[in-house]
């Protein structure tokens, strides 16, 4: 889908569909429409005043194939709701649903009156990057394993004009189009590597992805191998993948060097590529959607492949070891005791508890090889933080408020949000251990919060932020902007964090 900004008084070939918005109890369509197509405009405002149309949310107007209509063969008017009411969401998921109804009505074409979707808690030039990034994210699917109908191929929308009123916002819109280009190929990216079923994307297909970015982006990569990791002593990533016959990958990807005077940031993201649970087996229901279990290490490339584009002056390492948890007679059994690098000792007392494991490595690795003014992880941690926050937002645990707060900032920004959980020091004592120093499980009470505190033991920097994306990061249907499964959740809020770091 090509989109652009252009000018409403550009005279171009006539487009297949023409939108405009209106906010409940506006009696009047956007002043803009009136200049464009008088005859449109007097349509509406027939509709209106016969109260057939009121702007509630929701509702739409649409009007087919009048050749009086100068800009477009169809128009429709989309209800807003109250203008107070009205936020950044409730545009993306508007986007969305327009673009199937689009795709429905066959309008290979279609020009977006942008000022009219503008309220007061919506900028022109928030709606200038929403629109197309929405756009982009709305036309993704995962289709490529369907068998393919030559004689009846799903409508698409080819084109897409952005319109606006006069040549200083049009330039302003032309780049926030190319922005939101960007980062919306990546969250994409981010959901093709997660959506790809486990046989197909193994640890060692993952680096390779990794790889094929990194040489596209001109990223600097490293992808250490058994020997490595053995030699560098990662207990954790040794002791999942053990049970597997896919060898583990370890993948650090580096954005930014020259910015290094102003800081490192590690990116960290869990890729176990399957999780059965290893010897702790998973019930079999549900467990098909344990191949979204590297969306962390997903959305780490993904935001690297964005910002070797966006260009922040910030150095970012993304780190992210890759596994997969299997039973078999090489597998870590429950009672087994592990000692990492840092000297600490860990119970593997279920190995379903894996995500952590793998994570210490990464968290260690990070902290001793960069010395990072901030470590952020992103992992599928829990099901208990998808119990606790279901997929409105995910869990955020960290150790500087600071940092908590301009990632919360960030979230709401682009939305994705975050909710903030305790880390008072007596949730450890639900982890401590017997035989060793810490368990890898707690009692089953607080788990999303005792899995952060283990994290927090291998944490050696002041800022670190841990993101549970458990029930974030896949939905089990459709939404307005997100084809069923991966949701890439973590990429656009990233991006968003680290444009804005100094
Ligand atoms: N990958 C799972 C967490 C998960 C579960 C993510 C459901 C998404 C949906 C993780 O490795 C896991 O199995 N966690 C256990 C931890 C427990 C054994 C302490 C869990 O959440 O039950
Ligand atoms: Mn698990
Ligand atoms: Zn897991």
């Amino acid at each position: 889908m090509e989109i652009r900004a252009s000018l409403y008084s550009e005279k171009r070939k006539q487009a297949d569909l023409l939108v405009a918005a209106l906010f409940e109890g506006e009696k009047y369509p956007s002043k803009l429409l009136q200049k464009m197509d008088p005859a449109a405009y007097a349509t509406f405002e027939q509709a209106i005043k016969a109260n057939r149309f009121s702007g509630k949310e929701g509702e739409s107007l649409p009007v087919f194939g009048t050749t009086n209509f100068s800009e477009a063969k169809d128009i429709l008017l989309i209800g807003l709701g109250k203008k107070d009411a009205f936020h950044a969401e409730k545009l993306r998921k508007t986007i969305g649903n327009i673009l199937g109804r689009a795709k429905c009505q066959k309008s290979k074409s279609v020009r977006f009156l942008v000022e009219s979707f503008t309220g007061s808690k919506v900028s022109f030039a928030q709606a200038s990057g929403i629109i197309p990034e929405t756009l982009w994210l709305a036309d993704y699917k995962f289709d490529k394993y369907l068998e393919k109908k030559k004689d009846a191929p799903s409508p698409k929308v080819e084109k897409v004009d952005l319109l606006s009123g006069d040549a200083k916002q049009e330039k302003a819109l032309q780049s926030a189009v190319e922005r939101s280009e960007i980062i919306a190929q990546a969250v994409n990216l981010t959901r093709d590597l997660i959506n790809e079923p486990a046989n197909v994307m193994s640890p060692r297909a993952f680096a390779g992805k990794a790889s094929e970015v990194a040489k596209k982006s001109k990223l600097r990569i490293k992808v250490l191998e058994l020997p490595e990791i053995k030699r560098l002593k990662m207990s954790g990533v040794i002791a999942v993948s053990q049970g597997s016959n896919e060898p583990p990958r370890f993948v650090v990807l580096e954005y930014g060097a020259q910015h290094k005077s102003k800081g490192t940031i590690c990116l960290v993201g869990k890729g176990v590529c399957f999780d059965s649970g290893g010897i702790s087996i998973k019930p079999s229901k549900d467990m098909e959607k344990m191949k979204y279990d590297m969306s962390g290490a997903a959305t780490v490339v993904g935001t690297l492949q964005a910002i070797s584009e966006l260009k922040p002056h910030a150095h970012v390492v993304g780190i992210a070891p890759l596994v997969e948890n299997m039973p078999s007679g090489t597998a870590s059994r429950p009672g087994d005791i592990i000692t990492y690098s840092n000297r600490k000792s860990v119970e593997i007392i279920n190995t379903d508890a894996e995500g952590r494991l793998i994570l210490a490595d990464a968290l260690l690795y990070a902290c001793e090889n960069y010395k990072p003014k901030a470590v952020i992880d992103l992992a599928t941690l829990t099901g208990a933080c998808a119990v606790a926050l279901a997929d409105k937002c995910a869990g955020l645990m960290t150790n500087d408020s600071a940092i908590g707060k301009r990632l919360i900032t960030a979230g709401e920004a682009v939305g994705e949000r975050l909710w903030e959980l305790p880390m008072w020091e007596d949730y450890f004592e639900i982890i401590k251990g017997h035989h060793s120093d810490i368990l890898n499980a707690g009692s089953g009470y607080g788990g999303t919060i005792t899995a952060a505190k283990f994290l927090e033991q291998f944490v050696t920097c002041k800022s670190w932020a841990h993101l549970d994306i458990a029930g974030v990061a896949w939905v089990d249907s459709a939404k307005p902007y997100n084809f069923r499964g991966a949701t890439g959740f973590g990429v656009r809020l990233l991006c968003e964090f680290l444009e804005s770091w100094r």
